[in-house]
């Protein structure tokens, strides 16, 4: 007789459900948004379907239905409607971001996290996430201290997180060291330490109208390599971050699993707009159950590793977990 028998702990749903080593809360999950100026109603995003650009009201209301739903918290993207070289909408006060950060932070008080992604690409017309040099380079001092200033704002918005997504050389040091001087010890930082370049970012930029042309491999990581991961990692930590993100998920599993066995701070991965929109797509066509092949992407992100998912799918999955 066979002694081994595995599929003894497989035979009904309520073994599977007893034996079952990862789980999805909604409490580890975070609902990316988007905000755009001057519009007075919501509008869809073609290439994200069930996404939208929120409107300030609208957004509050998403707002609400995220503390109703459990979930941990709502990273919010802001689209300006005149951008310029220097990204001058993200550090004043009367920005669309600050604006809204502040209004979803009136509305939720301390039953969400409220993030606020740090960031130049969504407020500048050459659409890259920092300014350029007189050879249209990517200037990367330059940028810290734009950086900072968007910095002061977000937390003077009442921002709890700051999503430094920008990719810049020292970011987290020169935040953290500006928000310190001006009293906001609490802010916490969160690092998107290890941000791939991706094709799959297509869908995001289309959410905010981006008007970039070219890439941004000279300051995402090259998807070739995985030491630059744990480097970029180990520098942000040492800079002061508070918690760390690897990004895009789903392909880069690897990565989330070595930060997860390195990190000494939480360790976050987020399911980009390019794999939201493969699902949906293959989804629409009836290739593939879209329900399940969601809850089964978020279930691999959480079994390698991660313990903060930020996905798109937040509100749709959180009934189900
Ligand atoms: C930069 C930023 C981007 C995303 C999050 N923060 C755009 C980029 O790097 O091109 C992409 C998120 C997504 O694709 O869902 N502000």
């Amino acid at each position: 007789m066979n002694a081994q028998r595995p599929r003894r702990l497989r035979q009904s749903g309520a073994v599977r459900r007893l034996v079952a080593e990862t789980r999805l809360h909604p409490a580890e999950l975070v609902l990316p948004v988007f905000v755009r100026e001057g519009i007075d109603a919501p509008q869809p995003i073609a290439a994200m379907p069930g996404v939208v650009q929120h409107t300030l009201d609208s957004l509050v209301a998403e707002a609400h239905r995220c503390v109703d739903a459990g979930l941990g918290g709502i990273m919010v993207f802001g689209v300006p409607a005149t951008k310029d070289a220097t990204g001058s909408g993200a550090d004043s006060d009367d920005g669309i971001l600050n604006v809204a950060l502040r209004r979803v932070v009136d509305a939720v008080g301390d039953d969400l996290v409220v993030m606020a992604d740090l960031c130049l690409d969504e407020f500048t017309d050459h659409g890259h996430c920092g300014v350029l040099d007189a050879d249209g380079r990517v200037d990367n001092d330059a940028t810290l201290v734009r950086y900072a200033d968007m910095a002061l704002a977000q937390a003077r918005a009442g921002a709890h997180v700051l999503g430094l997504s920008g990719m810049m050389d020292g970011q987290v040091a020169a935040v953290r060291e500006a928000l310190d001087a001006a009293g906001f010890t609490d802010t916490i930082l969160l690092a998107y330490a290890a941000k791939y370049t991706s094709a799959l970012y297509g869908p995001f930029r289309e959410a905010v109208q981006s008007s970039l042309v070219g890439d941004r491999a000279t300051y995402q990581q090259d998807p070739a390599n995985t030491t630059e991961a744990l480097r970029e990692i180990e520098l942000d930590l040492a800079e002061g971050a508070d918690i760390i993100m690897v990004k895009p998920a789903q392909p880069h599993l690897d990565i989330v699993a070595l930060a997860a066995q390195t990190s000494t701070v939480p360790v976050a991965a987020y399911q980009i707009s390019g794999e939201y929109a493969q699902i949906k797509a293959a989804a629409e066509r009836g290739w593939i159950d879209g329900d399940r092949a969601v809850l089964e992407s978020l279930l691999h992100i959480r079994r390698a590793g991660a313990q903060i998912i930020l996905t798109y799918s937040a509100l749709d999955v959180a009934p189900h977990l």
